[in-house]
């Protein structure tokens, strides 16, 4: 149940497939309560559970269903948004709500690369958050990164702090949920794996350097690693798993890297935040792991899980890691990304007038 003093929020893209996400855990948040529901031109003003093909296993509670879905303008009264838009649509949308004073947690990939935004995975890079008294609107815009992305730039993080990497390849395996609630073509029946991801290669790039990077002042210092990845669909509804071989800048023995994941632990653990992992890695020692199935919502669906670490005579090591797209990779990471900018003070109060 949210607190008497919950904050008010709006979800945009409520209908898709991080919408839902977004929904059902707002259900039962306790700081956030939704006060929102935006969508296209088709979904304005139905109640929403008519509009959204509800495609989770969890029940869609009974209110929110008859809640009428709007717009995507801004509100007077909201100071929190979270935006799963369509990414042809949401930087417009998105700066508008900033301009008019709201926090927007954004999914989507059209401000990632703006420096003045911080590119958050709450346990790596919190200190990016300062980068929101450097932004032009009276509210801000924080963007969570590319699905895939995320994974890969928690397994990393504890390993370039530690010993510096290099080099990293990764060869990803992604979910049919990871391309939106719609259809896939070439993915309708199970058989098959498509070897190509639009502009998801270029993301996981340059978005894990920014991630990895370091704040001075007003701006960050891209990571000087190079990150190159292959982006392949496969027929797992959640779950996005990543084969990576990397390079680190020395010589480091398998316990001190396992070390360096086990002990990995940050700010909203500290802070026990709500959407936050007890652990956010965890890593599993059994060969066959980890599986989409078996594993994606361990500690809650937001946690990292690596195994298979072994030495590579390419690059010296490499691992699996696999994360809850629809969860870590969106919408429980943006509530972690909120939950943080609460916890150090930078949400609006007011919100737009
Ligand atoms: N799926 C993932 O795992 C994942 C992970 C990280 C980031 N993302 C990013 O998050 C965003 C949403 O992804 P998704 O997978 O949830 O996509 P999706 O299932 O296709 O949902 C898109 C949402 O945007 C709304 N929308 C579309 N056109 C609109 C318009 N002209 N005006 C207002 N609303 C409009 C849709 O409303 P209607 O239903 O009314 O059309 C729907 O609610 C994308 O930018 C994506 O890149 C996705």
């Amino acid at each position: 149940m949210p607190s008497p003093d919950s904050i008010p929020v709006a979800v945009l893209g409520a209908t898709g497939s991080v919408g839902q996400r977004f929904v059902s855990l707002l259900g039962d948040h306790p700081r956030f309560r939704i006060a929102a529901l935006g969508a296209s031109k088709a979904s304005a003003g139905r109640p929403y559970g008519e509009a959204v093909s509800w495609a989770l296993d969890v029940p869609l509670d009974s209110t929110l269903a008859q809640t009428p879905v709007g717009d995507v303008d801004p509100r007077p009264g909201i100071p929190l948004v979270f935006s799963a838009l369509d990414a042809a649509v949401a930087e417009d949308v998105e700066r508008a709500w900033a301009e008019a004073g709201a926090l927007v947690v954004s999914n989507t990939a059209c401000h990632r690369m703006d420096p003045r935004v911080p590119l958050l995975v709450p346990e790596v890079n919190p200190d990016h958050l300062e980068l929101l008294q450097h932004q032009p609107f009276e509210g801000g815009i924080i963007a969570a990164p590319n699905c895939s992305t995320v994974g890969l730039a928690m397994a990393l993080a504890p390993l370039h702090e530690a010993f510096g990497i290099r080099r990293v390849h990764a060869v990803t395996l992604q979910a049919l949920s990871g391309a939106g609630a719609g259809p896939i073509q070439g993915m309708e029946e199970p058989g098959n794996l498509l070897p190509y991801i639009d502009g998801e290669e270029e993301k996981m790039s340059r978005e894990t350097v920014k991630i990895l990077g370091r704040l001075e002042n007003d701006h960050i210092v891209h990571a000087d690693l190079a990150v190159s990845a292959q982006c392949n669909r496969v027929f797992v509804q959640d779950g996005h798993t990543e084969c990576v071989s990397l390079e680190l800048a020395r010589s480091v023995s398998r316990e001190e890297i396992l070390r360096a994941w086990t002990e990995f632990s940050a700010e909203p653990q500290a802070l026990e935040l709500w959407s936050a992992p007890q652990r956010p890695i965890h890593y599993l020692s059994d060969q066959c792991a980890p599986q989409p199935l078996l594993h994606r919502d361990l500690d809650k669906g937001m946690a990292c899980v690596v195994g298979r670490l072994q030495e590579c005579p390419v690059l010296g090591w490499k691992f699996v890691c696999l994360s809850h797209n629809t969860l870590r990779g969106a919408a429980g990471g943006a509530l972690l990304a909120a939950e943080l900018a609460c916890a150090k003070g930078y949400l609006p109060v007011a919100g737009p007038a």
